[in-house]
């Protein structure tokens, strides 16, 4: 049993499990699965040949805290997801996001309103993905990172497992942090190590290799390994390593 709005534009190919709500105005693509306990909230519009798991909620109007740093400007354009895309079971993307073809949203994962993410990506198990934030075609970003508001991921970039990225230097703290919020920018083929942590504003340029558990505290330089506490060159990346 499901609730399916009579304004939803539906292809009679999709598939839907049991249990599902559709809401008004959603517009469903050709050969479309949707798993068991599926919430598809207003307005989304949903690429053929993508797949959604049990318990995800898609579309999801975002409602920020009333002490909320990052302010909810203006109206939130309905969530598109591209075509050939996978969402897991119980992940949460919010109204605003763009989720670009054939890219892959784990099991959990969150992806919050003005998101796009772009072709081929991968956000993996439990990623938080919070809101401004850009990521370009096939970037790959493992289980439990926390990608935080305003941060650019450029394309190809990877980030290892519980990565943490952070935009705010007064911690919440002052009027003046309001100016001041800045992500990290990663560039092309940027590679992030297990468990590191990247400060506020950040640029690490392309093709930098940054070690398991180091702390980035200023720019890199393209193609150098960089690793410890606070972070310092050790070495150039190997030829072998670099994209073509
Ligand atoms: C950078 C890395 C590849 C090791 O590089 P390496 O230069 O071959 O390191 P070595 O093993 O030769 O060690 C050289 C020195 O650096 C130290 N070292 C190695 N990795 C380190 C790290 N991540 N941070 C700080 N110091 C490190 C070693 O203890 C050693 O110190 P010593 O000379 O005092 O004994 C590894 O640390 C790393 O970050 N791998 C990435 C793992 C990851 O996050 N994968 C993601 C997918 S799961």
């Amino acid at each position: 049993m499901n609730f399916i709005d009579p304004s939803v534009q539906i292809d009679e190919s999709v598939v839907i499990g049991h249990f599902s709500v559709v809401e008004k105005g959603a517009k469903i693509g050709k050969n479309v699965l949707i798993g068991n306990r599926v919430t598809i909230h207003e307005d989304t519009i949903i690429g053929d040949n993508t797949s959604i798991a049990d318990g995800a909620v898609v579309g999801k109007p975002p409602k920020p805290a009333k002490t909320s740093t990052v302010k909810l400007t203006g109206d939130v354009p309905p969530l598109e997801i591209g075509e050939g895309v996978t969402i897991g079971a119980n992940a949460v993307l919010y109204r605003g996001a763009v989720i670009g073809a054939n890219t892959l949203i784990a099991d959990l994962a969150s992806v919050r309103e003005n998101v796009k993410i772009g072709e081929y990506v991968i956000v993996g198990r439990g990623v938080c993905v919070e809101n401004y934030v850009e990521i370009g075609n096939r970037t790959k970003i493992q289980s439990n990172s926390y990608i935080t508001a305003y941060t650019t991921l450029e394309e190809q970039v990877f980030i290892a497992p519980c990565v943490t990225t952070t935009n705010d230097n007064f911690m919440g703290r002052t009027e003046e942090r309001f100016d001041k919020i800045k992500g990290a920018i990663v560039k092309r083929g940027a590679r992030v190590g297990g468990a590191s942590i990247i400060l506020p504003g950040i640029t690490v340029e392309e093709e930098t290799f940054v070690a398991a558990g180091a702390l980035v505290t200023k720019n890199t330089e393209p193609k150098t390994v960089i690793k410890g506490v606070p972070a310092k060159v050790s070495k150039m990346v190997d030829e072998r390593e670099l994209l073509k």
